[in-house]
């Protein structure tokens, strides 16, 4: 009996999270593993360790998260923005894993049939800061407050003008693709920023939301069929609910976070099968 698990926010920067890495095995065969995102910064250790993954996993679907689109000084490759995208495609296509340009698959196994489909979606602002109204007062919040993402210095929209303007446009291209997928399918909906804004309603610092996601995609998970929506970027992993559909956040996140919860991280997370 074959598996669908998912995992994001593998941090593969940390040495710690590098032999959780190393202990992530299959149950059996003809299992899949989702990668929704921030697996590192760095572009040669992010390919060694989706390859690594998928020399484990039948198939590895991933989705970008923020990180891997940083223009980080420590990485040989400066790509910036749409054109650091592509080359992360290009190389997950020359190692056989699954990115948002791809076929989605379909998973046969238990709870399936499902398409499977990875998104890059980013974030517009639109998950506001507390009392503000635009994307000025809701940046100026948090730059008073200081909790300003690193995104800001670190991932640029080339050649867009500006971060939300990348968003729209995926939100565009990638609502006509799921419209294209098959009305009698279901999907497994994969995203590194929550598609719904209700996961962000625990964070500690709320001004923080502004950068995990978009209003544009609020009813996705219904119109779209979800039969799970798993997404990373906040490392809180638990499973919430809206509208009936089970919203999976499977981010293993940075050493001081995790180790300081009372159960070793249960990774990879069972979402199918
Ligand atoms: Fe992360
Ligand atoms: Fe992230």
């Amino acid at each position: 009996m074959s598996t669908l698990y998912a995992v994001s926010d593998l941090h593969v920067s940390y040495a710690e999270n590098r032999r959780i890495v190393d202990d992530l095995q299959p149950s059996s065969p003809g299992d899949w593993l989702i990668v929704a995102g921030d697996v590192g910064e760095l572009l040669g250790s992010v390919e060694a360790t989706l390859r690594l993954l998928r020399e484990r996993f039948a198939k590895v679907i991933w989705a970008p998260g923020n990180h891997e689109l940083w223009t980080h000084g420590d990485d040989p490759v400066q790509l910036r923005g749409v054109r650091r995208y592509d080359r992360l495609v290009e190389m997950c296509r020359e190692i056989d894993v699954l990115t948002p340009e791809d076929e989605y698959a379909v998973w046969r196994g238990e709870g399936g049939p499902a398409a499977v489909a990875p998104l890059f979606l980013l974030y517009d602002y639109s998950f506001r800061a507390p009392g503000t109204t635009t994307k000025e007062e809701s940046l100026a919040y948090a730059y008073r407050t200081g909790v300003v993402c690193t995104d800001e210095q670190l991932l640029h929209p080339d050649p867009y003008p500006d971060r939300e303007s990348w968003c729209w446009d995926r939100v565009e291209r990638t609502e006509r693709r799921l419209s294209a997928i098959d009305p009698a399918l279901r999907t497994v909906l994969v995203s590194h920023w929550p598609l719904h804004r209700h996961p962000t309603e625990v964070l500690w610092y709320p001004e923080f939301a502004q950068w995990c996601g978009t209003e544009r995609t609020a009813d996705w998970h219904l119109r779209f069929r979800a039969t799970a929506a798993v997404y990373g970027h906040l490392h809180i992993p638990r499973t919430t609910w809206q509208d009936g559909v089970r919203f999976e956040e499977v981010s293993l996140g940075y050493p001081r976070e995790w180790r300081g919860r009372p159960a070793a991280p249960a990774l990879p997370k069972r979402i199918l099968g």
